[in-house]
């Protein structure tokens, strides 16, 4: 497995050896866990070379202490990716991405980015958006692998590639899950034993409002 640090040897390297091949790409903020696992694969299935990219981005974080707190296990995050096989790694400082005082760029995403995750985090899907199109035009995929569990996340990339006029397949992958239910996520890092037991009501929620959705769940 490659690792780069920088986007300038990143994209030359690319531009040497990609001949016509298909590029999966998997952005990723590290923490890697099952999800990922499975985002690699499918990538793994369906494209040539893999690059994935590890990058904790400050400019999508609406809380500070969401940012100090994120779980950062770079080593064994690389070990893992080595062990998938992954052909290219990409784990940029901040200012290989940004330059100072740089702020997110403003999208309008309609309706999309207002309601749900984006009512309760302002800003974190224009800043998820910025490092995206920065990541895809540096990698320039011919197809991004994205979880079905940021729903909302993975909707607001459809619409970014649409805004881009890109060619970039966005493909979306099942949510890999604890065995009581509970979405695999970098941040269940932060929980302890009996919350991530807990949790698991989250899950049988989604499954009643599910069964019961014709019958008008209240
Ligand atoms: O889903 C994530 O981990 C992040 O939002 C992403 C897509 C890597 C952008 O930073």
């Amino acid at each position: 497995m490659y690792r780069f640090q920088t986007q300038h040897k990143l994209m030359s390297y690319l531009n040497d050896q990609r001949g016509g091949r298909s590029l999966g790409f998997v952005p990723t903020m590290g923490a890697i866990h099952k999800g990922h696992l499975k985002l690699i694969q499918a990538a793994k299935k369906e494209c040539e070379m893999i690059v994935c990219s590890i990058f904790i981005n400050p400019m999508q974080f609406n809380n500070n202490e969401d940012f100090a707190n994120y779980p950062n296990t770079l080593n064994e995050d690389l070990e893992k990716l080595e062990q998938l096989d992954c052909d290219i790694v990409y784990t940029p400082a901040t200012n290989d991405l940004y330059t100072e005082n740089e702020e997110a760029k403003q999208f309008n995403f309609g309706s999309l980015g207002n309601y749900m995750e984006g009512k309760f985090r302002p800003g974190h899907f224009n800043g998820m958006a910025t490092i995206v199109e920065k990541l895809f035009n540096i990698i320039l995929p011919t197809k991004a692998f994205f979880g079905q569990k940021d729903l909302q996340q993975l909707q607001i990339v459809k619409e970014l590639v649409k805004q881009m006029n890109s060619t970039i397949k966005i493909v979306s992958v099942a949510t890999a899950r604890e065995n009581n239910g509970l979405a695999k996520s970098s941040r269940n890092q932060l929980l302890s034993k009996q919350a991530k037991d807990q949790a698991g009501i989250i899950y049988e929620c989604l499954i009643y409002c599910k069964r019961n959705k014709n019958r008008g769940v209240v």
